[in-house]
This record gives structure tokens, sequence and C-alpha cells, in this order.
């Protein structure tokens, strides 16, 4: 497949989930307003990797891949002046609608993350969830050096490759949300090596290691134990990040 078919197969696939979600904020299904805590704690890596936006106020802050552009709102609640974009013409509509709905400013355009059309040094904090498994990382990880100022940093979640038992239930059981595009792939380190290359400073930690249960399971007291657990392995045993189901990723563009 060649890039061009890759970018349009994603935004067919894309577009398609936009429009049926369209459908339900039209006919009252789901609402576009919504609290900080529902975005900051939809899943348990979130608010920690936003803290490492560090503080938003009177910053320049991009939603990097919004689709529903609900990190995009939480950003401009934060006191950043915002942009997203996204592959998806129907994804944009809807993070441009949200972010209307809950009364803040957001630009918001259609673009394609290996090709961004912000000027060089134009942000402090980008943020990317889910996105970045879709990517050439060696044009994507290029194009956010250019795009961060000095000292800026990028910080992503992304869905982990390393643990050869997520990826066995990932291709065979059935679970809800699986809907997938055909050439995303969860990351694994030998991806991150372009990125590496490119970023003297990159950090990656591990969310959900025995805390995954709750894709199978969702007992509040089960998953909140096996968080627990999970944080004391993982500052005892760091290495156990690359079993965990989803990896942040801190990109750090030194100082001039
Ligand atoms: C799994 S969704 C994540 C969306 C959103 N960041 C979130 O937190 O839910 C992946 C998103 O990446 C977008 N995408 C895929 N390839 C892209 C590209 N080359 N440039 C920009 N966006 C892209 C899709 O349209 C989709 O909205």
């Amino acid at each position: 497949m060649t890039a061009t078919d890759r970018l349009e197969s994603e935004r067919i696939f894309h577009d398609q989930q936009a429009a049926e979600r369209a459908v339900s904020f039209r006919t009252g299904r789901a609402d576009l307003v919504f609290s900080d805590g529902a975005f900051l704690d939809h899943e348990t890596w979130v608010r920690p990797a936003f803290a490492m936006l560090g503080d938003l106020h009177g910053k320049h802050a991009l939603d990097y891949g919004c689709g529903h552009g609900m990190a995009a709102v939480v950003m401009a609640r934060a006191g950043a002046s915002v942009s997203a974009f996204d592959l998806s013409p129907g994804y944009v509509a809807e993070a441009q609608e949200r972010a209307f709905a809950n009364s803040v400013n957001v630009e918001c355009v259609a673009a394609d993350g290996e090709e961004l059309p912000f000027a060089d040094a134009s942000f402090d904090a980008v943020w990317g969830n889910a996105i970045l498994h879709h990517l050439d990382l060696t044009r994507a990880g290029k194009e956010l050096l250019r795009v961060l100022k000095p000292g800026g940093v990028a910080v992503f979640c992304e869905p982990w490759g390393g643990n050869p038992l997520l990826a066995f239930a990932r291709r065979r059981l059935p679970y809800p949300g699986k809907d997938r595009t055909p050439d995303e792939r969860p990351l694994t380190r030998r991806d991150l090596a372009p990125l590496r290359a490119i970023f003297p400073d990159v950090e990656v930690s591990g969310f959900q290691l025995l805390g995954m249960i709750r894709r199978v399971w969702r007992n509040r007291f089960a998953c909140r134990v096996c968080d627990g657990i999970d944080a004391g392995l993982l500052r005892m045993l760091p290495g156990l990040r690359n079993w965990c189901r989803y990896a942040v990723i801190a990109l750090r563009k030194p100082m001039d």
C-alpha cells in the first residue's frame, strides 16, 4: 500500500466513524458537553500524561490527531490558546462543534500529521492520544521537532505492542471497542527508533500491566487493586513497561 493509499484508507475509516457519532449527537444519545474529569479519568494514563504538558496557561498548544477534540477543549480550559487537527474532516467538524458547545475557542483544521500546516516553532505543548501508531514516525517526528518551540514538549499516549499475550488477545479475542484501521499497529521499542534519532530526550512510561484486566472485567475494586500493584511493580521493575497495554511517550525539544 502506498503512503497516499494509507492516508485515504485512514481518512475514509475515521470519517465513517465520525458520521456515526454525528448521528448520536444529533439525536441526543450523546452530548458534546463534558467535564475535564470525564476526559482526564477515562483511562488511567490520561491524567498523568496530561500533567506532563506542564502549566498550559498562556501557552500555545496543539491537539495532534484530535479526533473528537476533547483534549483540545481541556487544554483551552486550562488557559492555552489551542489548535487542533485531524486527517478526517468529519472528526475536525466534531472537534469544532465540541469546542463551540463547551464555549471555548479552538482553531480546528483538516491536515496530515506527517505534513503539518503550522509555522516552525509554533507550539509550547503538543498532545496526542492514539495517533502516532497510525503514522510514519520518521515523517511525523521531523514535523513535531519543527513545530515545537525550543524547550517545548510533545506527549503521546499510544497502544503498546511489547506483550505477546496481549498481542494475541488483540488479534484473536472479541471485546468491545476493537475497531481498527488496516495499517495501525501498537508501537514497539523498535518503532521508537526514528523518534529517538530525531529527539535527544524521549521518555517512555507504561500503564496497565495487570490493570488491563479492565478491558474484559469492569469491576472497579479489582481494577483499583490491579492499578495499585502495577504502580509498585513498574516503579521497582521499570522494564516491565514493555508488557503494558499503553505507553506514554514524552518528546522534548532542547532549548536553543
Ligand atoms: C484512534 S483515533 C484517536 C483520536 C483522538 N486523538 C482520541 O483521543 O480519541 C486516531 C485518529 O487519528 C487520525 N489520523 C489517522 N491518520 C492521520 C494522519 N496521517 N494525520 C492526522 N490524523 C490522522 C484519525 O482520523 C483519528 O481521528
